[in-house]
């Protein structure tokens, strides 16, 4: 295995000590939806709060200055984290608001547009133009596009799969043409594990002189992520399943980009300066956060960068690639189990969804919650891709650092029970 010591990293979990059902010790394979919390991250956040408590930019105080700083200091450790500069890096909720801010900056320039205003030409869109998506995107990268082209009659297409879920490149080069004006895709999905080329993408995408999006969501947490190597315009993540909190997400943009963009939310902060019939606003960040920010919940997030940074993400990634390797194997030896997905750990995560013959996933989860595993189930909010694989829904796994084997051989054992349970033994 890696230089990953899982013991250790075990007891930083406090909520990994706890049992479920009736005092089965707790083997949480569900960091895909939200990662668990290291005491680091507690104690900073709760620190914060009995310490420097204020609202960041605003106020003179000291603790209102305490909290700004900490907040610009959090900022600055994110955006290192992924090769950025922290005027690169906007806050926002959620993975899925920062897509959603992305996403309104085509349809807000498309109706300024429309009312006379001066909008960068690349974020007007109009029927015959094109924003393409892959099919295996999950909700979040896919309904705000569906809505964009619903408003301003652009035209939604996307890159079919292969049998073996990983993007059929083949007709890449006539599905994003000069009509293509956003090329949106997700690094590692969610649902199907697979790890895409972005970096050839967001190639084809800016040779056409469309905008690259990459929804890096189940990327970043898992491998070292560089914006300068992946060379999207946008690259939306969150924080929560980073080790950090919820309620904290996170948009780097470059420069330029950031700058075109109209904004999102409107409202306290983000002007520059405001009168009853019009405002002009701040530059980027400020621009897109408007409103008090979430302090607290950015400088848990930072103790969480300094927590993986000291793991380092390299061994992270090992890590995650030795767990890969032995839950592919665990699994496909099962009889009457089918992955849904890549079969083969190169260029794949370590989220692996899979059917039970005979068994509903539903009824699988459950089977293995009464065991004291926690997984997933359902569609993961993916699914066209489920219907792309003609399964209603799959049980997935997603384990992080503090997972070991002998997790996967307990999901291997209880899909064995869940077999046994269901009388459909092969
Ligand atoms: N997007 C999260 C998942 O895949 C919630 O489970």
């Amino acid at each position: 295995m890696s230089g990953i010591d899982v013991a250790r990293i075990r007891a930083d979990f406090p909520i990994l000590k706890r049992t479920v059902r009736e005092n089965k010790p707790l083997v949480y394979l569900d960091s895909g939806a939200t990662s668990q919390k290291p005491f680091s991250v507690l104690d900073a956040e709760r620190e914060f709060y009995e310490t420097s408590n204020a609202a960041a930019h605003r106020g003179a105080h000291q603790l209102a200055e305490e909290a700004t700083e900490a907040y610009e200091s959090a900022r600055a450790k994110i955006a290192r984290f992924v090769g950025a500069s922290p005027e690169n890096i906007v806050f926002t909720k959620n993975a899925t608001e920062s897509l959603n801010l992305a996403a309104y900056a085509f349809s807000n320039a498309t109706a300024l547009a429309s009312q006379g205003a001066s909008v960068d030409p690349r974020f007007e869109l109009k029927p015959g133009d094109s924003v393409v998506v892959t099919e295996m995107e999950h909700h979040a990268n896919l309904v705000p596009w569906q809505e964009v082209c619903a408003k301003t009659g652009a035209t939604l297409k996307w890159i079919p799969l292969t049998d073996d879920g990983r993007l059929d490149m083949s007709g890449l080069p006539d599905l994003i043409d000069s009509a293509t004006k956003v090329v949106s895709v997700v690094h590692q999905s969610n649902i199907l594990g697979t790890i895409n080329p972005v970096a050839e993408i967001m190639d084809m995408a800016h040779a056409v002189g469309a905008v690259g999006v990459v929804d890096g969501c189940q990327s970043v947490p898992h491998m070292p992520v560089d914006v300068r190597e992946i060379g999207a315009d946008l690259l939306a993540w969150s924080g929560h399943k980073m080790l950090g909190p919820t309620g904290i997400g996170l948009l780097y943009g470059t420069a330029e980009i950031l700058d075109s963009m109209p904004p999102f939310l409107t409202g306290g902060s983000m002007i520059s300066t405001v009168e009853m019939e019009r405002s002009t606003y701040a530059a980027a960040p400020a621009k897109f956060e408007a409103g008090v920010p979430m302090v607290a919940q950015a400088v848990g997030l930072g103790a969480a960068v300094d927590y993986l940074v000291n793991l380092g993400m390299q061994e992270v990634a090992e890590h995650e690639l030795a767990m890969t390797e032995y839950s592919l194997k665990a699994i496909t030896d099962l009889p009457g189990v089918r992955i849904i997905g890549p079969l083969d750990a190169r260029n794949r995560g370590s989220a692996i969804s899979f059917v039970v013959d005979g068994i509903h996933p539903h009824d699988v989860g459950q089977v293995l919650d009464n065991l004291g595993i926690a997984v997933r189930v359902g569609h993961h909010c993916a699914w066209p891709t489920c219907r792309r694989f003609a399964v209603p829904a799959t049980t997935r796994i997603s384990p992080y650092i503090y997972n070991d084997f002998r997790d996967i051989d307990a999901v291997a054992e209880g899909i064995v029970e869940a077999q046994r349970f269901f009388k459909v033994a092969p």
